[in-house]
């Protein structure tokens, strides 16, 4: 497949997509996938889906500062601009944003956007500010691609849960399309920072897909959302390197608490088991939803 064409200003990109509907007939739809580059298997599922289901695919490629937290990774973020045109060729994306930090930030912007409750847990919770800048800096890409339909994987489910807040809130026409997580044949999902990863980590860090795997069966077996998060917390200190972050179980796509004392899979409502466990100085973090219908199966050992 061709190269995409390369824009660095937010002029220039409002201008392409404002061409491309001129021109377009059928299949004039848009679809983004918004990333911070170093691509893998994992973004490309996403480029993949945009690129069936839209005539024009925008990928954008920018590390954004505002929702790194002191003393986190944000200058050593791995970045490699010529793979991720090479990734972005293979899967057909038309156009990669890719703006300097001066383009997106002129200026340190006085405006944000606050996505409230479901930003203070999980993830939330151990990074503060983090979802307020994934907010902010989506909704200007929103505002500067104005796509039809944006692309967003499950790997990190409460970023889609605000992502999708976010636009309903505020009446931003956009689609938001979930995207199942891709993982290595041993369940590690596919994450830009598993190259952070020394040998003996990576090893152990399938606990978290393993401890993902048990949780299907102590949900399925009658656990409480207190037993649940007793037994993934031993689960990872099985690996010695593990540090647990946090394990947590609530409701999805709600993000609320489960009513103590009560066996999950009595709730009939999808629930999202999630995992970030620390490797050194390596954050990691995995999820699953169990729909009731899939909690049912595993009781009766289908
Ligand atoms: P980044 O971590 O680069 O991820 C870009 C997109 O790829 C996100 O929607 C993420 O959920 C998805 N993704 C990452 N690993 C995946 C995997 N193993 N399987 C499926 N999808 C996967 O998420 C961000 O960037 C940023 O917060 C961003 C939304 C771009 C805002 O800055």
């Amino acid at each position: 497949m061709s190269a995409p064409r390369v824009i660095r200003t937010v002029a220039e990109m409002r201008r392409a997509v404002a061409d491309f509907r001129k021109a377009a007939v059928d299949s004039g739809s848009v679809g983004f996938v918004p990333t911070m580059g170093y691509l893998h298997e994992g973004h490309a599922s996403l480029l993949r889906r945009a690129r069936e289901e839209n005539g024009l695919v925008v990928l954008s490629v920018f590390v954004n500062p505002l929702q790194f937290g002191p003393g986190e990774d944000f200058e050593r973020y791995p970045r490699d601009e010529k793979r991720d045109l090479e990734v972005a060729a293979a899967c057909g994306a038309d156009i990669a944003f890719m703006p300097s930090a001066a383009e997106m930030y002129p200026n340190p912007p006085l405006a944000r956007v606050t996505v409230g409750e479901i930003t203070g847990k999980l993830c939330g919770r151990s990074r503060p500010g983090h979802f307020d800048g994934v907010a902010t800096v989506v909704a200007k890409l929103f505002n500067i691609v104005q796509p039809d339909r944006a692309y967003f994987g499950l790997k990190d489910a409460q970023q889609v849960a605000v992502v999708a807040q976010m636009a309903r809130d505020l009446n931003i026409p956009v689609e938001i399309v979930p995207c199942p997580t891709v993982r290595e044949p041993d369940g590690l999902a596919l994450s830009s920072r598993n190259v952070y990863l020394n040998g003996e980590e990576r090893a152990q860090a399938t606990i978290l897909y393993r401890t993902l795997e048990r949780a299907r069966e102590w949900i399925a077996a009658g656990a409480d959302a207190d037993r649940l998060r007793d037994r993934m917390k031993q689960s990872i200190a099985e690996s010695p390197l593990a540090d647990t972050d946090y394990a947590e179980v609530v409701t999805w796509p709600g993000l609320g608490d489960p009513p103590a004392g009560r066996p999950l899979r009595d709730l009939g409502e999808p629930l999202l088991v999630a995992l970030a466990v620390r490797f050194g100085k390596t954050r990691l973090i995995d999820n699953m939803i169990f729909t009731p219908e899939e909690v049912a199966a595993t009781c009766s050992g289908k």
